[in-house]
């Protein structure tokens, strides 16, 4: 489901570019990871190699570090992240049907993102405020007491 946009030449030189700002810093990998997710949305898989190259490692101890932090993608991120949350309270009171419900809306799986890029759907263990049970967030947004009715509300627009 996930369309990734085409690396382009020009792209890849300007992922260069940011490597050479850290040549042989293995300290920095972190910094540059940030810098080219900062510029493209997300890490393209294709700079890599190049930064190991750049920082003098194998791309495997790159991978190793992205898979390792959760604020690293090598997919494109929506603009909107939906989470819904997948904690007890929230699971007794309908949580498993909300998830499915936003699934079914966005045509997407957990982990996946709309091709127009306007959502990321994930789930989360609890966000803290289970009272309003269940839950889930757009964004900053937390919406509470979620039904059917209002997960269509929410994304109905998302459909066609
Ligand atoms: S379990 Fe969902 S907010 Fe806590």
């Amino acid at each position: 489901m996930n369309k990734l946009r085409t690396i382009t030449k020009a792209d890849l030189t300007r992922i260069k570019g940011i490597v050479s700002e850290y040549s042989q810093q293995k300290w920095a990998m972190i910094p540059l990871l940030q810098k080219i997710q900062d510029e493209f949305g997300y890490i393209p898989p294709q700079s890599i190699p190049l930064v190991a190259r750049g920082l003098g490692l194998f791309p495997s101890q790159v991978q190793g570090v992205i898979s390792f932090y959760t604020q690293l993608y090598t997919q494109p991120r929506g603009r909107k992240v939906v989470r819904v949350c997948r904690g007890t309270a929230c699971h007794v009171r309908g949580g498993k049907t909300i998830l499915k419900l936003v699934k079914q809306h966005l045509d997407i799986d957990e982990g996946e993102t709309t091709p127009d890029l306007e959502y990321t759907l994930e789930t989360v263990a609890c966000i803290g405020v289970c009272a309003l049970a269940p839950n889930l967030v757009v964004g900053d947004h937390v919406h509470g007491h979620m039904n059917p009715k209002k997960v269509d509300q929410l994304f109905r627009n998302q459909e066609g």
